[in-house]
């Protein structure tokens, strides 16, 4: 079965909710596993369908500053965490042709907030820096303050992002979905 692997980090506890959710969407058809960046592996040799989310802090991904500043607001099992997607990503080797796919969390209001931008872009820009392969459009879910809840319905809507997304992966009509990484490399 082919394995996907999700990648996240969160202070406050909505992101890693967002992200068990959209692991139960992916594990509707595909073997998955969660891991928080901190414990992330530092290679991804088994890995087929790569999916990395964060909060947006500061319109982008979280970084050390940010979350000292998170760290004012609140407590929460990420609050204190020195590693992130960011810093997970950054020591990633190439990752040529890997499906993979961006998600964030964002603050409902000011609903402008969202339009200047969010963790995903950096993520997604991350992600192609390494050569993957962006398989679907990013991920958004709304929480409600700066520590949350999520707004309601957000979580069934991760869980159907996840189902979709496994879809599309499936569906690259130039993969063999569930063939080795080598044969899934051009030119390899
Ligand atoms: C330091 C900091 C900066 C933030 N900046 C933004 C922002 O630019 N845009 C936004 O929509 N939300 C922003 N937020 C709200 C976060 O998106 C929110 O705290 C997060 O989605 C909660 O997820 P978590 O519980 O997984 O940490 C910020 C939060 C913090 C703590």
């Amino acid at each position: 079965m082919t394995r996907a692997l999700v990648v996240y980090e969160s202070m406050f506890g909505n992101t890693r909710a967002v992200a068990t959710a959209v692991a139960e969407g992916l594990a509707r058809t595909l073997e998955v596993r969660l891991v928080e960046a901190g414990a992330a592996p530092p290679t991804l040799d088994d890995v087929e369908l790569l999916v990395v989310g964060a909060p947006t802090h500061a319109f982008g991904m979280p970084r050390p500053s940010t979350r000292a500043d998170a760290a004012k607001h609140g407590t929460g099992p990420g609050v204190g965490a020195e590693r992130g997607v960011r810093e997970w990503l950054a020591r990633l080797g190439p990752q040529p042709g890997l499906p993979a796919s961006a998600f964030s969390t964002l603050a409902e209001k000011p609903a402008w907030l969202s339009v200047i931008g969010g963790a995903g872009r950096g993520i997604e820009t991350g992600l192609t820096r390494l050569g993957c392969d962006l398989v679907a459009p990013q991920g958004r879910f709304r929480v409600q303050g700066m520590t949350g809840p999520l707004a309601p319905g957000e979580l069934a809507r991760a869980a159907a992002w996840g189902e979709e997304l496994a879809r599309l992966a499936s569906g690259r009509p130039w993969r063999a979905f569930g063939a080795t990484r080598s044969e899934l490399t051009p030119g390899s």
